[in-house]
C-alpha cells in the first residue's frame, strides 16, 4: 500500500467543495484526504476545526484523514468522530496520557452505530523518537511521523526523519505489527520514492499537489512513485 492523502491546508479556502472534487475525481483520484486541525497553542497557526469539516463532510465520500494538532486533544475526539473523521492523529507531545486518548477513541469504536469505525494514529514531530510509541505501539492503526516543524505547510523535508521512517518500519516488520505509516511534511516528487522505499505508506502533500498548475497530472505522478 502506497497511497497519496492531499492536505487540504494548501487548497483554497474559497473554494472547498470544488478543490476536494478536484483530488477525488469521482472515486477515480485520491482515497484519502488529509485535514490539519491546528489550535493556536500546540503549534503557532490557526487552521479550521468542527464546523469546517461537517460541512465538508457532505462534498463527497472521500476518507477522512484528521490530523489534530491540538492540546489536549481528548477533549474534542468524540466531536470530531461526529463531524466526520475517519482516521483521527493526534499527537504525542500533546497529550497527558496518550492511552487514555487511545481508551476513548476504541469505546467510540465499539459505540459507532454507522459501520464507519474511526481509526486511531498517533503523531510524533521531529525530534521525537518513535521509541517513545513502543508502550503502546501494537494499539494502533497508523502512526503519523511529522517530517517538517507542525503548523505551517510548505516547508522543507527534515532530513533526519527519513531514518526515523526506516526505524519505525523495521520495528512494525519485525514484530508483524498492522498499523500503517504516514509521512506528512514537506513531501514532492523529488523525495517521494525514497520516503516510500523507508517504508511510508501514505504521504501526505499539500503544496505539492494544491499548488500545482496541474492537479490531476500530479496526483498520477505521485501515485506512480
Ligand atoms: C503541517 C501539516 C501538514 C502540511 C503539509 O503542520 O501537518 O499536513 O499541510 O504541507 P506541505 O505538503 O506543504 O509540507
Ligand atoms: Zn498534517
Amino acid at each position: 500500500m502506497f497511497i497519496l492523502a492531499p492536505s487540504l491546508l494548501a487548497s483554497d479556502f474559497s473554494n472547498l467543495e470544488s478543490e476536494i472534487k478536484k483530488v477525488y475525481m469521482d472515486g477515480k483520484g485520491c482515497e484519502y484526504l488529509h485535514l490539519d486541525v491546528m489550535d493556536g497553542i500546540f503549534v503557532k497557526n490557526i487552521s479550521f476545526g468542527l464546523p469546517v469539516i461537517a460541512s465538508i463532510r457532505k462534498v463527497c465520500d472521500i476518507i477522512f484523514d484528521v490530523h489534530l494538532m491540538i492540546v489536549k486533544p481528548i477533549r474534542y475526539i468524540s466531536n470530531f468522530v461526529e463531524a466526520g473523521a475517519d482516521m483521527i492523529s493526534f499527537h504525542y507531545e500533546a497529550c497527558d496520557n496518550v492511552e487514555e486518548v487511545l481508551e476513548t477513541i476504541e469505546s467510540i469504536r465499539k459505540g459507532d452505530p454507522c459501520g464507519r469505525p474511526v481509526k486511531c494514529s498517533v503523531s510524533i514531530k521531529p525530534d521525537t523518537p518513535v521509541t517513545v510509541l513502543l508502550p503502546f505501539i501494537d494499539k494502533l492503526d497508523m502512526v503519523l511521523v511529522m517530517s517538517v516543524e507542525p503548523g505551517f505547510g510548505g516547508q522543507p523535508f527534515i532530513d533526519k526523519c527519513m531514518d526515523k521512517i526506516r526505524e519505525l518500519h523495521k520495528i512494525k516488520t519485525e514484530n508483524d505489527y498492522q498499523f500503517i505509516i504516514e509521512v506528512d511534511g514537506g513531501v514532492n516528487f523529488e523525495n517521494a520514492k525514497e520516503i516510500k522505499e523507508a517504508g511510508a505508506n501514505i504521504i501526505v502533500a499539500g503544496s505539492s499537489v494544491f499548488k500545482s498548475a496541474d492537479v490531476k497530472e500530479t496526483i498520477e505522478r505521485f501515485m506512480g512513485v
